[in-house]
């Protein structure tokens, strides 16, 4: 952790005063109807029971073959879950549900232009898709159980499809957010070594039609420049038919699906029957050193723990509609949009664009036309939907029974205004703290259970047992309302397996801080580190106060201050590149950067300009910083280290406290002028 405050505190340790907020009881009606109203589930999943009780979400999935291991320890921290159990998540979240739900929705598309209407797709319907895919996927693009297949797509029913279609195969997804540069998607590739890309012609986002297809060309570009060839670009259209795209296709490489879709009428592919250990999926994200990792997620522990909390949190029954905003692109948007919602046979929605077009009231039109009943956001876009339409909800007709918040911190008052306004003060809200690499939810309250807590996050789920290490690993009293670093002591079926191709930063960045005993094999000694600041509550809840590391979490969207500072050096004329975050009333924290150029050079709007570019091209749009500030130079310790602490201090108006121990103090008032 760096010392940010000097006098050897780090962030962490620094007291923290929150204000306690008051408790909310959930309502009666909500218990009444809820999955889980047993408070015997946290003896059911005490340490004593571990790691037996983790069947109690196993057995919610169907199984070709029952597991002989529950946890298998013998390589740490290399965990296997219900080894020997042999399923596939395709049939799980598909043809199992057909007996009871065929005519069912399973997903309700909703296009961003409103006067689209809203596709309907039944378990029927979508079984007959993912078959017909996966024998396309299996027979023309040539893929077989274990390789990988990178996908960048928008948010469309294609997507799920996809993404089912290669479970079915047992081919590895990895998607790549539609927001994400052509760079990013070419790095994944390589990284994957996955050599089709499936991606689409076009789709909507704030009022238009844009084109994605020139993202794949040069992404496939990109990747040969670097030495990856990539073979197949397979591509959905949009409108089927009306290919949207002003790039031509490329002749041999480029392929419609919807027209090759035509020879795989009517066929279907038996599931795979994959091992629990095979792998599920990649998914890519940003941590503290280099390129983005990918976090690989197994097919068996990964599936039982987002079904199990998708039930026991997020309440789903095969009746409700649940609305998860998030974008498929992010882990959330595969754990709770397709894997644990329709493994449990709910009925999602998948909604295309931006939450306030046309207009704030957007979401709330969609919730009533569709019943929505359970809905799931961020608090970015709850502060984003508050500013731009505080009263809208209420003149819409929905009732919501439970809402999920994610992926930041959220502040009482915007939780109160979520509550009151969006919830109409009957629905429940659960505030669930988890990461890309546990694969689901760590710590949440259990909605008929407990009472809410506005900008806590609430206890462990049951079978965590987090603990809160101080820097030299010492573990702070537990409901001692004192900051540290927050760790899971234990493992659990969600957590991801490893980083792919690089088993040796999985053990460096996770475990190796706090590692007890290297040749032990005994779980007690390898806590996993989360890598966020947390303290816990008298009452056992759990505040999470943001990253200790270079991670920024912008709008809840991970991006390392590293691959930033990367990206704005790719420009000739920058010497060195700082980034810290500031805070923003919509987004929690948005990336400033500061720059030194070269010597002899001037600083200028073009310069600043095309650094910003760079830093969406290489890693896309939403790493763009709100300012690029060209300071005259750093400033630095003796030894010539950044001090990103000053220039943070500066961007959020803060004091910087003292700097007379910098190699160039003055340096400082410079910049704050500068600044203005
Ligand atoms: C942050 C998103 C406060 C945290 C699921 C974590 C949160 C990072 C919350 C993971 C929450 C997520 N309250 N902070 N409820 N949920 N975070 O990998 O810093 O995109 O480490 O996974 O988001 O982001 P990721």
């Amino acid at each position: 952790m760096r010392r940010e405050r000097g006098e050897n505190v780090s962030e962490a340790e620094i007291a923290v005063h929150w204000q306690e907020e008051e408790y909310i009881h959930p309502p009666e009606e909500f218990i009444r109807q809820a999955n889980l109203t047993d408070g015997g589930i946290y003896q059911r999943f005490a340490p004593q029971r571990f790691p037996d009780c983790y069947v109690e979400y196993a057995e919610l999935l169907s199984w070709y073959r029952r597991w002989d291991t529950v946890l298998d320890t013998g390589r740490p921290p290399f965990w296997r879950w219900f080894v020997g159990g042999r399923l596939n998540a395709s049939y799980n979240c598909v043809d199992r549900h057909l007996p009871a739900f065929r005519n069912k929705a399973a997903i309700h598309f909703v296009p961003e232009p409103e006067d689209e209407p809203v596709r309907h797709l039944t378990y029927q319907e979508l079984l007959v898709k993912v078959n017909e895919l996966a024998a396309l996927l299996r027979d023309f693009a040539g893929l077989k159980r274990g390789d990988r297949v990178t996908l960048h797509m928008p948010m469309v029913p294609e997507l799920p499809i996809t993404m089912l279609a290669c479970a079915r195969l047992g081919v590895i997804h990895s998607q790549v957010f539609s927001g994400y540069s052509p760079k990013s998607v070419a790095e994944r590739m390589a990284d994957a070594e996955s050599s089709v890309l499936i991606t689409t012609d076009a789709y909507f986002r704030g009022g238009s039609m844009l084109d994605h297809k020139e993202k794949a060309d040069e992404a496939v570009e990109l990747a040969a420049a670097a030495g990856f060839t990539v073979e197949k670009v397979l591509i959905w259209e949009r409108y089927p038919g009306c290919y949207a795209s002003p790039t031509p296709l490329v002749e041999g490489r480029d392929y419609l699906l919807n027209e090759l879709l035509k020879e795989y009428r009517g066929r279907r592919v038996a599931p795979e029957e994959m091992n629990a250990e095979d792998p599920l999926f990649l998914m890519y994200t940003s941590g503290t050193t280099g390129r983005p990792k990918g976090c690989q997620h197994s097919t068996g522990g990964y599936l039982s723990y987002v079904a199990g909390t998708a039930r026991n949190v997020e309440d789903i029954h095969p009746q409700d509609v649940y609305w998860c905003m998030a974008d498929i692109g992010w882990i959330t948007g595969h754990s709770y949009i397709v894997y644990g919602p329709l493994a449990l046979g709910a009925s999602v929605v998948v909604y295309e664009g931006l939450p306030t077009w046309p207009d704030a009231g957007r979401p709330w039109r969609i919730a009533q036309e569709l019943d929505v009943n359970i809905f799931h956001t961020s608090p970015t876009a709850i502060r984003g939907l508050r500013r731009a339409g505080p009263d809208e909800p209420a003149k819409y007709d929905y009732h919501f029974k439970l809402m999920t918040t994610v992926g930041e911190a959220i502040e009482p008052e915007v939780w109160r205004w979520y509550y009151k306004v969006v919830g109409k003060g009957e629905a429940v809200i659960v505030d669930t703290w988890w990461q890309t690499e546990t694969g689901g939810f760590l710590t949440s309250t259990m909605p008929a259970l407990h009472d809410m807590k506005p900008g806590s996050s609430g206890p462990a789920m049951p079978g965590i047992y987090p603990v809160i290490l101080d820097d030299e690993g010492r573990e702070i009293p537990e409901r001692s309302n004192r900051a540290g670093n927050i760790c899971i002591s234990n493992p659990w079926p969600g957590g991801f397996q490893t980083i792919w191709r690089n088993p040796k930063r999985f053990v460096e960045q996770y475990y190796a801080r706090y590692c007890k005993n290297q040749d032990s094999r005994d779980w007690r000694d390898w806590p996993y580190l989360t890598g966020d600041g947390a303290t816990q509550g008298a009452d056992g809840y759990y505040r999470i106060l943001g990253r200790i590391d270079d991670v920024i979490n912008v709008a809840g969207h991970r991006l390392g201050s590293k691959e930033i500072e990367s990206a704005a050096l790719t420009i000739a004329e920058v010497a060195e590149a700082a980034v810290v975050p500031v805070a923003d009333e919509i987004k929690g924290k948005v990336p400033e950067l500061y720059i030194s150029l070269k010597p002899g050079l001037k600083a200028g709007s073009a310069l600043r300009q095309q650094i910003s570019e760079a830093i969406a091209a290489e890693i896309g749009p939403i790493a763009k910083p709100r300012r690029v500030i060209i300071v005259p130079d750093m400033p630095k310790t003796r030894s010539g280290k950044i001090m990103r602490r000053v220039l943070s201090a500066l961007s959020n108006g803060e004091p910087t406290g003292d700097v007379t121990t910098l190699a160039n103090p003055e340096v400082v008032e410079e910049i704050r002028r500068l600044m203005g």
